[in-house]
């Protein structure tokens, strides 16, 4: 087994403390994964798109819940039809073939097939999975499996959530009911999507499900998210044979918002939550060095070890960078204006595709993992032309710049297999309802009609030039040697 040592560096021109000196081990599984080509995909997430909330003996998920507060979300929106994609998945399935995308990310809903969250499991639940799954294969499209996208059963929050230490027991339980069902059909599973979002943004800051703002809150449920994809690698790795696994981070660099001490010290503290909060004790097996005494609390001897279990690719989300400014609020550092110069999508996220690409050499330069890029993409204002047609040049121009920026990261050495963008349908944008459209696919939230945007034609052109002409596998440079042990 290869063992690196690696040197901390800083990044983007802020340093991020990890301790020095880590030992990384890469799991043997990896060559087992390899894939012969580069796979090009779309992604999706269960509450956001599948509705039918309250349909064949599915539960209640904290985001039910939280929808039902008044102003949490825009509009009132509720995921409760959502693209009703629970009963619309064929015809979502033959948008997918059409395109000709070789993959497709999706996230199980944990209420579905477990409606208390732990105990009597729901056959329809389940077998809406089967079907999905089935369908999926049926039409050459290979599904990938993510555990986690933010829809925790009520029940289990009912019990504390993720602030109770036991949801890791109750996950590598769910984690086991999913690998025995699929495991037969399904070799890509993801554990968590983007962790450091749905619990800063949770627990932290309040401004997603269950919508708690606290700071013990945040870093039990930090820690108890680790721990709880630590005993999932483990289960899964168990159930299913050339299980191919991993978890998805999002990462930004996260540039002070002013030239003044204070940001440049909140665009540290943020960068801790965001960018490192995961990786570095999933990876590295430490909290990076500022978090580290806040979640001493809630360390037992052991989790360490049981939260660093070896994964074989690194799932990145990567949509921009962030400019971040100080704050009263509890972790003392908010999202700031990005400078004048710097283009936004219609959310008002910066659209500056360089970010993308050094985002992608530092991953390949830290983690030496294969790497997968599992959402990408852009909001925007679409609407319907006195054709009935969508033109999306704003999004095209995104995707391109973006998968442009991602072969110069390809050619520079890092290690990508893949890219999926984010969405294949517009959907359930959380806190901003159905008022953000990220779709490849326009869906009529009225009547369900799905139509294609010009994006979508787009991305089926440009997947099939790179298959006649692909993109060069990266050399996958070598360590630097004082790196290399
Ligand atoms: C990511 C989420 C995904 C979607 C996109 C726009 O942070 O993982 O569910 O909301 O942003």
């Amino acid at each position: 087994m290869l063992i690196l040592v690696r040197r901390q560096e800083g990044y983007a021109g802020i340093v991020l403390p990890c301790i020095a000196g880590v030992t990384k081990k890469i799991s043997p599984s990896i060559a087992a994964a390899r894939e012969p080509g580069f796979l090009w995909g779309v992604s999706t997430s269960s509450f956001q798109i599948e509705g039918a909330a309250r349909s064949d003996g599915r539960g209640d998920s904290i985001w039910d819940a939280y929808c039902r507060q008044q102003g949490r979300v825009k509009n009132g929106d509720t995921g409760d039809t959502a693209c009703d994609h629970y009963h619309r998945y064929s015809e979502d399935i033959a948008l997918m073939r059409d395109m000709g995308v070789d993959a497709y990310r999706f996230s199980i809903s944990w209420p579905r097939i477990l409606p208390r969250g732990r105990g009597a499991a729901n056959d329809h639940g389940l077998a809406f999975y089967d079907r999905l799954i089935d369908a999926l294969l049926e039409a050459g499209i290979e599904p990938w499996i993510c555990l986690y996208h933010w829809d925790l059963p009520q029940a289990i929050h009912e019990l504390g959530g993720w602030q109770n230490r036991d949801v890791a027991g109750w996950f590598a339980d769910y984690a086991a009911l999913v690998a025995h069902r699929y495991g037969d059909r399904i070799k890509r599973f993801a554990t968590f999507n983007e962790p450091c979002v749905f619990t800063l943004f949770g627990y932290g800051l309040g401004w997603n499900a269950p919508g708690i703002a606290d700071k013990a809150a945040l870093h039990r449920a930090i820690h108890h998210v680790n721990l709880s994809h630590g005993v999932a690698i483990d289960v899964l790795r168990a159930t299913v044979p050339h299980a191919s696994l991993g978890a998805i981070h999002n990462r930004q660099p996260c540039f002070p918002a002013s030239p003044s001490a204070d940001d440049a010290a909140a665009a540290q503290r943020f960068a801790e939550y965001w960018n490192n909060a995961f990786p570095h004790p999933q990876h590295f097996a430490c909290y990076p060095q500022h978090l580290a005494e806040a979640i001493e609390p809630y360390l037992r001897p052991g989790d360490l070890a049981q939260i660093a279990r070896p994964v074989d690719w690194f799932g990145l989300n990567h949509y921009s960078p962030h400019y971040i400014k100080a704050d009263s609020n509890l972790i003392g550092a908010t999202f700031g204006v990005p400078p004048d110069d710097v283009p936004r999508t219609a959310i008002g996220w910066p659209i500056v595709p360089g970010a993308f690409r050094e985002t992608l050499l530092d991953l390949h330069r830290r983690f030496r993992l294969p790497i997968y890029v599992l959402e990408n993409g852009t909001a925007a204002d679409d609407k319907l032309d006195e054709a009935g047609r969508i033109q999306d040049p704003g999004r095209i121009a995104y995707l391109q710049a973006y998968t442009s920026a991602m072969q110069e990261a390809i050619a520079a050495g890092a290690d990508v297999r893949g890219y999926f963008v984010w969405s294949l349908l517009d959907n359930f944008e959380w806190a901003s309802g159905y008022s953000q459209r990220f779709g490849l696919v326009y869906v009529d939230f009225d009547t369900q009609r799905r139509v294609p945007k010009a994006s979508a034609r787009w991305y089926s052109d440009y997947i099939a030039a790179r298959r006649t002409s692909p993109i060069p596998a990266s050399g996958r440079a070598p360590l630097n040697e004082t790196e290399a042990r």
